[in-house]
């Protein structure tokens, strides 16, 4: 195997995909981004960090307009100063135009979305779409097509099929499939500093040139066939809810038998083998990416005759997670029609303002089918979350939400309610009941202010784990 900064040259081909010694300079391209979303943004902003010049293109008229102006429409760390300074720069620009954005352009990122349509499978027609526009607008030019949606297995073949289709006199273009692995609220950083780059695609030298485009980017580049590279990502998302959903049943078993979660996560963790991350018990994970991702898979398997039960079970859990908790909370309230309780945190994780499958979701909807009334706070999405629950009420203040309640239920891990004057919460509740859907806060210190406290896989009696460090050997 060559080390990332081994010449271009050198190639490894095994039966293990290449591992490619790439420039650690960037010779600039012109590439258009295809799509003003999270992942089209972050992409398009960070190319051209990396030196090139980018054209964002978007069908969304109102949205290339904000982002003129210099607004970004949803919350990033760090994207509206990379967007800024590229734009002022001339370096960065959008447009609605689909001929202007493929002007001359070497290369052309697709990040369009792919919903989940209701058998689960992902929804293609963005993709289609977006292809179909490109097949007609290219003239004379012949850029590579890097598909960066995450899009079921063989959707590579399909854009060749419809580029086929639509710019057929252009001859055969190449196209790569490079999945994105960018987490909301880290995503610069992730696309800077990647684990791994993944390009998939028959033409290996198409994927190469790709491959210099991340140029100074420190990381393996895997290129491999375009099935494999698109099942990467589905595999690498697949495998992390997995071990959220493993946590969150060990979680149920330790609270049967008596063992804390969190600890049992750490002593997991400490084995390299297993790894820390990904182990923390909770209500289950949401987002824009792991629920729909996981659906899709299976929905993928059971059209090549699989029965992916490993998978369904992933599932199940992470909406078993939710009714759980709502069931412990109906048991300590003895019914909880009539009762009022506040959820604070409606993001499917901090730092971010997106509710897309956020267990707050799931879990008001329970409590309102059982007669209860939800009042809701979160720092930054009360406002998102009222455009797909309009009915709850919605406060800007914790200690306004918590008002006359009968219990309280923390949503997300959003740091700032560790700093909740807890004294006050419980004088403003009508019943003093915390429900720690993401195990936030100490339980002895909730139970300290007069609260009964309920975690997820957390002892009624917790005792502080002991780590002995090795001692250094005397020389
Ligand atoms: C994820 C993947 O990490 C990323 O590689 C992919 O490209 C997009 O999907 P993201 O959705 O931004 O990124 O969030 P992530 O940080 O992975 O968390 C996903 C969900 O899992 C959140 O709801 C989070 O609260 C939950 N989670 C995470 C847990 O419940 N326990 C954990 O230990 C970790």
């Amino acid at each position: 195997m060559l080390g990332a900064t081994a010449p271009l040259s050198q190639l490894n081909t095994g039966a293990h995909g290449d591992r490619v010694g790439r420039r650690d300079r960037v010779r600039p391209s012109s590439i258009c981004v295809v799509g003003a979303g999270h992942v089209g943004l972050v992409t398009a902003a960070c190319l051209a960090e990396l030196g090139h010049r980018v054209t964002c293109v978007d069908t969304d008229e109102g949205r290339i307009e904000t982002l003129r102006s210099g607004t970004v429409p949803f919350h990033e760390p760090g994207l509206e100063t990379l967007i800024e300074r590229h734009c002022a720069s001339d370096v960065l620009k959008f447009t609605t135009s689909y001929k202007e954005a493929l002007e001359g352009v070497d290369f052309i990122f697709v990040a369009v979305n792919t919903p989940s349509t209701p058998e689960g499978a992902a929804d293609l027609r963005y993709i289609r779409r977006a292809v179909r526009q490109i097949g007609r607008a290219l003239k004379d030019s012949r850029p590579i097509i890097v598909n960066k949606s995450t899009a079921p297995v063989g959707t590579a073949e399909t854009v060749d099929h419809i580029l086929r289709q639509e710019a057929g006199s252009l001859g055969e273009l190449p196209v790569v499939s490079n999945p994105e692995f960018l987490r909301e609220g880290t995503a610069i950083k992730d696309f800077m500093k990647p684990d791994r780059v993944v390009l998939g695609s028959h033409d290996r030298e198409a994927a190469r040139r790709v491959a210099e485009l991340y140029g100074p980017v420190e990381a393996p580049v895997l290129i491999t066939d375009p099935e494999t590279a698109e099942m990467i990502k589905y595999a690498s998302n697949a495998f992390l809810a997995t071990k959220i959903s493993f946590i969150n049943e060990i979680a149920s078993i330790c609270e049967g038998v008596g063992a804390d979660v969190s600890q049992v996560a750490q002593g997991m963790g400490l084995d390299k083998r297993i790894g820390p991350q990904f182990l923390r018990a909770g209500i289950g994970y949401g987002g824009s990416c792991l629920p729909k991702d996981v659906k899709a898979l299976a929905h993928m398997a059971g059209l090549y005759g699989s029965h992916p039960q490993l998978l369904n079970a992933v599932l199940q859990i992470n909406v078993d997670q939710r009714r759980r908790l709502v069931h412990r909370l109906r048991q300590t309230l003895g019914s909880v029609e009539g009762a009022t309780v506040a959820v604070l945190g409606l993001a499917y994780k901090p730092d971010t303002d997106d509710v897309r499958d956020s267990p707050a979701i799931d879990i008001i909807r329970l409590l309102d089918n059982e007669g209860a009334t939800v009042r809701a706070h979160d720092p930054v999405a009360n406002q998102n979350l009222a455009e797909i629950l309009p009915d709850v009420t919605y406060c800007s203040d914790p200690y306004d939400a918590v008002n006359g309640c009968d219990a309280v239920i923390i949503a997300t891990e959003w740091p700032q309610f560790l700093d909740l004057d807890l004294e006050q919460v419980k004088a403003r509740m009508r019943r003093p009941v915390l429900v720690d859907g993401r195990n936030l806060f100490h339980p002895d210190v909730v139970r300290g202010y007069g609260f009964t406290y309920l975690g997820i896989g957390r002892p009624d009696h917790l005792e502080e784990p002991l780590v002995l460090e090795p001692q250094p050997k005397e020389a």
